[in-house]
């Protein structure tokens, strides 16, 4: 392994600090590597062709006020794949609010977990006040990476390779004031950006596509009763399915800079929005709603058309709002549960609206706690059979292993990564050639608190229970992460801009 250290940022945060989402497999990082031709444990196949990309919340300065580990500074991690050899980088994405951080050598902005927010500088996010850190998603579109913030924000673009970084996308400036929600979904058919946003003013959600050029050819209102909070969306061939779910902020503490949110006695409703150019031209009299047993969901994992009905595939929570975590240091107890899957209790699940009726059938695919989700993207808006999703460790925000979903066949096979390691999203890498739906790979980086270290684990879909076929040795240990994506070389040329 050839590796060079590229640059360390300045940070601030106190190192006798008890936090646990600043300390142990969440001990942020403050260098940039570039690292070739790195080692391996085992054998990289070279039908694997591709950037796995990954972002973090990374924070870098001691936190103004409460720390939440959604607050954390996005830092990229980007691993190339070719030829049997990877080569890695990672740099901070260089958000207003980094580079203002970065020059005042100190944090200007309170975070999720600081009520009232004591941000120094007007913020952003749909609760205001918050920086926009770019630390949640990240999706390649048009030949970028785009990372973003989990409340909506700016889409910063970097290249997927090399993370050069190219600032906010702006598209003609058509971007929209609202910003971005994160889990903008890239159709690989069609080559468009699909996105959503909410705000606390109404219509309070819009939607929206970019095309495969990077043009914004299409934004529409979605009207809510109120607030909302939604997370992540999903698509069909003729559809944009949004959510209006009922845990979301007591609008009556907004007058005193509280964002309090809870379960209401609602309804779930999803909203499906015709995709334009498709179904005739989209409005907000077009949306059809369907509603569905109270719950809330973080992600989806895919969805479809099928006679009368679109499926839709995610993960319901059987307890959005859990007490605090037993056993935890008291400052933290309420963070910590919200953050743990084992308190919110996510499970596969499948709902079914159906157009000519109206109604919604739902039923669970497996009664095991899972979340965070890939699937072989060239199944998307197909009837996939294979799901893959992360494990939580309990009691922490850190994935223990991953499990493959057999949807057919109703199974299920749980991998470990040990104790003590630590996986992120492992997004689904087709192999070059792929024969069928599970031909592939799963890849995720490592963190190691017993060897101190971190790799990038592949594994073969087909034999998850092999073990890893390959442990890609990183030039340093990195803090576990969550959102990731795989994009193949063929999505990496940029060459539209
Ligand atoms: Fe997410």
């Amino acid at each position: 392994m050839r590796a060079t250290l590229v640059n360390r940022v300045r940070s601030t945060i106190d190192p006798a600090n008890d936090h646990p989402y600043l300390n142990g497999a969440w001990t942020p990082m403050l260098e940039e590597w570039d690292a070739e031709d790195l080692t391996v444990e085992g054998s990289l196949p070279r039908d694997l062709d591709g950037v796995y990309l990954r972002n973090s919340e990374n924070q870098v300065h001691q936190p103004l006020g409460k720390y939440h580990p959604f607050d954390g500074d996005g830092l990229l991690h980007a691993i190339r794949f070719r030829d049997g050899k990877a080569s890695y980088r990672n740099r901070f994405v260089r958000t207003e609010g980094f580079v203002a951080e970065q020059a005042a050598g100190r944090a200007l902005w309170s975070g999720l977990a600081e009520m009232p927010p004591r941000s120094e500088r007007a913020g952003w996010g749909a609760q205001g006040a918050l920086k926009d850190s770019s630390s949640t998603d990240v999706v390649v579109h048009a030949g970028r990476a785009l990372s973003s913030f989990y409340q909506c924000g700016a889409l910063y673009q970097l290249d997927p390779q090399t993370l050069q970084q190219f600032g906010p996308a702006e598209w003609d400036g058509a971007f929209p004031a609202e910003g971005v929600s994160a889990h903008a979904k890239v159709d690989v058919t069609t080559g468009e950006l699909l996105f959503f946003n909410y705000s606390k003013h109404a219509p309070y959600m819009y939607c929206g596509v970019v095309s495969a050029a990077g043009k914004l050819t299409h934004y529409q209102p979605v009207l809510l009763p109120g607030p909302r909070l939604p997370h992540d969306m999903a698509y069909t061939r003729h559809f944009m399915i949004l959510n209006d779910f009922p845990l979301f902020w007591d609008a009556s503490l907004f007058g005193k800079g509280l964002h309090v949110a809870r379960i209401h006695d609602l309804p779930s409703r999803f909203a499906l929005v015709p995709r334009p150019g498709v179904n005739g031209t989209a409005g907000s009299d077009t949306i059809r709603w369907f509603e569905a047993d109270p719950t809330y969901v973080l992600h989806f994992v895919n969805a479809w058309e099928e006679g009368d009905e679109v499926v839709l595939n995610g993960y319901r929570q059987r307890n959005p709002m859990p007490p605090p975590l037993a056993h935890a240091p008291r400052p933290y107890a309420m963070l910590m549960a919200y953050t743990d899957l084992h308190s919110l209790k996510p499970q596969l699940w499948r709902w079914r609206f159906n157009l000519r009726t109206g109604a919604t059938r739902e039923e669970p695919l497996d009664e095991g706690i899972s979340e965070f989700g890939s699937f072989n993207h060239q199944h998307s808006m197909q009837p996939n059979r294979y799901v893959y999703s992360a494990l939580g460790e309990p009691g922490m925000f850190l994935f223990n292993g991953l499990c493959k979903h057999d949807l057919r066949n109703k199974t299920r096979q749980d991998v470990s990564f040990g104790a003590g390691v630590y996986g992120s999203e492992a997004p689904f890498a087709p192999r070059n050639n792929s024969q069928s739906e599970d031909d592939g790979y799963l890849v995720t980086f490592i963190t190691d608190m017993n060897r101190d270290c971190s790799e990038c684990w592949v594994y073969a879909a087909q034999d998850l229970g092999a073990g890893p076929l390959a442990k890609v040795r990183l030039p340093a240990r990195i803090p576990s992460g969550t959102h990731a994506c795989w994009a193949a070389a063929t999505e990496l040329d940029s060459s539209t801009h």
